[in-house]
């Protein structure tokens, strides 16, 4: 017994040192600098993600500076840090694939997010696109209005009451109400909690938290959720939440699905999942109920916290830049006399100021952290001298174009004008400077909910000053609150649970 224990023993170091020679010394990707480690095993990743919790991005910089533009980030990944090659990679035409490594930590792989090949993504995406457009968000956009108007409300009750209001959780809540509104015709009533959804933001926190050690583990996503809900309830309570978010939008989707048609068809805008059941676009194996319901969730997962972050982030760098506020503020006082009736995102998104203000803020919010990994499994590909062969994983972060000195110089200096001609007007500035505002993506797998984001970003920037303007101060948030620590997909800042962070807090002033 013994001689067998040492026999695989000894058999496993051998395969292992064979696969560390290999990678090293023979693999493809060996003549790519990088450090040896992260070249052998992904465990080199794991010791930034796993232990350190979403840091790998960050040594990314470390790396960059030692190795240069392109490095060895896995045995099988290149990181590429050059802002001129984003457009280049992600570009309309490259049909590249997801690395399927890399995300399989959304254990999501039928939504189109998760979608792993270009080909089944197109379809899907397809399918998608003409709900998200411009002309149809603007068309949903009184329902946003309506549910910013709800937080509105909310804040003034607690201005009444002279209490803090925790912003940080207060936007997540609209952002899922929008969304679950948007998808499935119906609110999750998230601004109505009392705890302003902190039970709920701790469970989805815990799952993005857990989503490096999935990415080593990938089947740790079906053990969750398999897991009987009870034994749930025994180990993790508050996980529940996220498991019984997955049963609730099943209910959703099917009692969408089971809807009356011609009433349904006869509402100003249908919700998305019944416009996707009735798709010329997809065949019917895309239409099945458990699709529509997994395409349903990776859209209220991908809408939330996103949105949801910006707006924290945009709100804090707008109350600790008081002149930037003042000139938003005149700018919006001027352009919309009546706090109670606020312009379409059409409108909004034309005054140059609260235009500067949005785009400079995704800028330095970043959006996105994480690389997005592609590999082109049909040829290869060139960057500068570097040939980089078929099959390889290539990702960038956008972190590393919103903050590039070359093209905006000062980079952490918030500082809208940058966006606006010398006479404070939208021109080829803005044109010029899009071409690098990357929180979205770019290309064929960019965000699908653009329009979406951007008509919740105008919307809450311009409600929250018409209605509180100078009534609206900080409530103890340190710098320390703000900073982002994490990179779980888009980059998170401490957990505000009082004890590690408490998150963005503001007051309204009592009129
Ligand atoms: C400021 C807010 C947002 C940011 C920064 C953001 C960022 C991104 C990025 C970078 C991607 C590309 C992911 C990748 O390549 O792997 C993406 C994809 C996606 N986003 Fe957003 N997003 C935001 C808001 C939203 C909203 C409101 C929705 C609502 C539905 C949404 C839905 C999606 C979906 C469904 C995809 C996958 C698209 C596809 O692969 O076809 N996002 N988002």
């Amino acid at each position: 017994m013994l001689n067998f224990w040492i026999t695989a023993g000894v058999t496993l170091l051998v395969g292992l040192a064979a696969a560390a020679i290999y990678r090293l010394y023979l693999h493809p990707l060996a003549k790519f600098p990088g450090p040896k480690l992260a070249a052998v095993t992904h465990l080199y990743e794991a010791y930034y993600d796993v232990l350190k919790k979403g840091r790998y991005v960050f040594e990314f910089e470390r790396m960059h500076n030692k190795y240069g533009p392109i490095v060895r980030i896995g045995p099988n990944e290149l990181h590429i840090r050059d802002s001129e090659y984003y457009n280049t990679l992600y570009n309309m035409t490259n049909r590249l694939d997801k690395y399927e490594w890399f995300y399989s930590m959304l254990g999501n792989p039928q939504a189109s997010f998760g979608t792993i090949r270009s080909d089944v993504h197109r379809v899907r995406r397809g399918a998608l696109s003409p709900f998200f457009s411009l002309k149809a968000v603007a068309k949903f956009y009184p329902h946003v209005q309506s549910i910013v108007n709800r937080l509105m409300q909310r804040m003034e009750l607690c201005s009444e009451r002279d209490e803090p209001i925790p912003l940080f959780y207060a936007y997540r809540c609209m952002t899922v109400d929008i969304i679950s509104e948007y998808v499935f015709g119906h609110q999750m009533g998230m601004l109505d909690r009392a705890d302003w959804g902190s039970d709920f933001y701790s469970a989805w926190r815990s799952l993005w938290e857990l989503s490096p050690t999935i990415r080593q583990l990938p089947f740790l996503m079906d053990l969750i959720m398999s897991t009987p809900r009870w034994i749930t309830q025994m180990t993790d309570p508050r996980a529940l939440e996220v498991v019984d978010l997955f049963s609730y939008i099943d209910r959703q989707v099917k009692i969408v699905l089971d809807s009356d048609p011609e009433k349904i068809e006869a509402q100003a805008q249908p919700p998305v999942v019944w416009e996707l059941s009735k798709s010329d676009v997809l065949p019917a194996s895309e239409k099945t109920f458990k699709r529509l319901a997994v395409e349903a969730n990776g859209m209220v997962a991908a809408g939330f916290e996103t949105t949801g972050g910006t707006l924290t982030m945009i709100t804090y760098l707008l109350l600790t830049h008081q002149h930037v506020f003042q000139k938003l503020l005149e700018e919006l006082e001027e352009a919309i006399p009546d706090p109670d009736n606020i312009p379409n995102v059409l409108v909004l998104e034309k005054l140059p100021y609260l235009f500067a203000v949005v785009k400079e803020s995704l800028r330095i919010t970043v959006g996105a952290y994480s690389r997005l990994s592609r590999v082109n499994h049909h040829e290869s590909m060139r960057y500068n001298d570097w040939i980089i062969p078929a099959g390889t994983a290539i990702g960038m972060s956008a972190l590393f174009i919103s903050h590039d000195p070359l093209i905006f110089p000062s980079p952490f200096t918030f500082n809208p004008h940058r966006w606006l001609e010398p006479d404070g007007s939208i021109g080829a500035t803005a044109l010029r400077l899009e071409h690098y505002l990357v929180p979205f993506g770019k290309g064929p797998r960019s965000c699908v909910g653009l329009n979406l984001a951007y008509a919740e970003l105008y919307s809450v920037i311009a409600t929250v000053l018409r209605r509180f303007g100078r009534r609206l101060e900080l409530f103890e948030t340190a710098e320390r609150d703000m900073e982002v620590v994490s990179d779980y997909f888009a980059g998170m800042t401490r957990r505000p649970n009082g004890v590690e962070g408490n998150g963005l807090r503001v007051k309204v002033r009592k009129l």
